[in-house]
């Protein structure tokens, strides 16, 4: 025993070391300080029940999450902009769900007088215990107005992380799963990738082929900047039909030049099809269009990415029978939904254990998030950029990319046979230009 607290002792030092550093810089031999001099007020009951073995005695055992001699281990604390992440190891013969369930949880923000506490698993046997003091994420972010600059169509500026970083997002080699109640900011996040997106968009090397099948309302705004318009079901199935075609032909090409990506250029630019509720299609859709839509979906996405066609689908409810190619999009997002069932349908069993909580986003943060993408099993809370309609016009003027014909109107009607080079407007008219 004397060992485990000696063991312990060290390790909580560290821990404070760590903390301190983080906070102060550099210490001087022999210089009085207090170790946990800059922990913000709202951490510091937490600070110091967390660098003391006595408190943490005591507190494990009421909380049921350890036994004399045999106590998690805090390996380090660290500050972030929203609170403090403690790292922790689990004492042998516990399960995931022992920290993890809403009581533990609830139990332990008492305790430290914090807020709020998030625990999820960061590798088997070790937690990411979280303080969250603060929600860095509550205050809506605008979009920065548009700009010219380069696009990494691999990692598109779509809004903020809750580490204040930016919020990357993989359009290219990718499919996106969007998903989120009614009100919860998917519109937002639509219009953030393509303001994201927007200097690509305009130099031709990303066309965009919009499906709304609500009825194009939300969308319309954006006509001119979208190469293909679609909201009736007809539509929207000669749409996929299309996409098809083209993906099968850039496949073939691909394989004869045996290369296996394609890189968009002007000539073959990335196809982002964006499907804003597809559910809304099975309101009006017939069966067979229905059996038809899947059909070509499915396509697309087990066989788009590699050839730069791309799906973006946004849904209200992730049910299986609304969209039944879940595991098909490499890239999931989880606005606010309803349920922990649909939070464990956007990404899959167990993500709320590994930190996803899309179920309890409240309804006053429209446009945060969950991101989860294949090969992470981690989850990024995030935030959209706030668009709204002035912006989304903005943007749709900043990249609509310039139409061919130069003017419109009477050039529509214009026959090159009846072409007169000798004629002055207005001298031969009935009226004379002097009239
Ligand atoms: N990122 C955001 N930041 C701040 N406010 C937002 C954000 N996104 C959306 N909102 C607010 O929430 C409202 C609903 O957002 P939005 O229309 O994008 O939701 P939705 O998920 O598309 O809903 P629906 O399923 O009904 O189409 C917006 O009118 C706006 O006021
Ligand atoms: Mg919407």
């Amino acid at each position: 025993m004397v060992t485990t607290i000696v063991a312990l002792s060290a390790v909580l030092a560290a821990g404070v070391l760590l903390w301190w550093r983080h906070l102060d810089g550099v210490i001087y031999p022999g210089q009085q300080v207090d170790p946990l001099a800059g922990v913000p007020a709202e951490l510091r009951t937490a600070a110091l029940i967390l660098t003391d073995a006595r408190h943490l005695s005591m507190m494990w055992p009421v909380l049921g999450l350890g036994s004399e001699g045999n106590w998690p281990n805090v390996l380090s604390a660290e500050l972030i902009e929203s609170g403090a992440v403690i790292d922790v190891q689990m004492v042998g013969g516990q399960k995931l769900s022992d920290w993890t369930n809403d009581e533990t949880t609830d139990a332990l923000a008492q305790y430290l007088g914090v807020p709020k506490v998030l625990v999820s698993q960061t590798s088997p046997g070790f937690l990411r215990v979280e303080l969250r003091t603060f929600d860095t994420l509550a205050a809506s972010v605008a979009a920065p107005s548009v700009e010219s600059t380069g696009v990494d169509l691999e990692a598109v500026e779509t809004g903020i992380r809750e580490d204040g970083r930016l919020w990357l997002l993989r359009v290219l080699y990718a499919h996106i799963l969007l998903a989120g109640a009614t009100g919860s900011g998917k519109g937002s996040v639509l219009w953030s990738i393509i303001r994201g997106l927007g200097p690509a968009i305009k130099a031709g090397f990303v066309d965009i082929w919009m499906a709304d099948p609500k009825g194009g309302m939300e969308f319309g705004r954006g006509e001119k900047l979208w190469v293909r318009f679609q909201w009736t079901a007809d539509g929207i199935l000669a749409m996929l039909t299309e996409a098809v075609q083209v993906m099968e032909n850039r496949a073939s090409a691909l394989r004869s030049a045996g290369v296996r990506k394609h890189v968009p250029t002007t000539d073959a630019p990335l196809i982002l099809i964006i499907i804003d509720e597809a559910a809304a299609l099975s309101a009006y859709a017939s069966r067979e269009q229905r059996t038809e839509f899947e059909r070509l979906l499915g396509l697309l996405l087990s066989q788009g990415r590699a050839v730069g066609v791309s799906v973006i689908a946004a849904l209200q409810d992730p049910s299986k029978e609304t969209m039944p190619f879940r595991q098909l999009f490499p890239v999931r997002i989880g606005l606010r939904l309803d349920e922990p069932t649909q939070t464990s349908m956007v990404h899959g069993q167990g993500s709320k254990d590994r930190g996803a909580l899309c179920h309890e986003i409240p309804d006053t943060t429209p446009g945060v998030g969950y991101v989860g993408e294949d090969g992470t099993t981690e989850f990024v809370r995030v935030r959209a950029y706030w668009i709204d309609d002035d912006q989304a016009d903005a943007i749709v003027d900043a990249y609509a990319p310039v139409p061919a014909v130069t003017s419109a109107g009477a050039e529509d009607d214009f026959d090159p046979s009846t072409f007169d080079p000798d004629h002055i407007p207005g001298e031969d008219d009935e009226q004379g230009w002097a009239a």
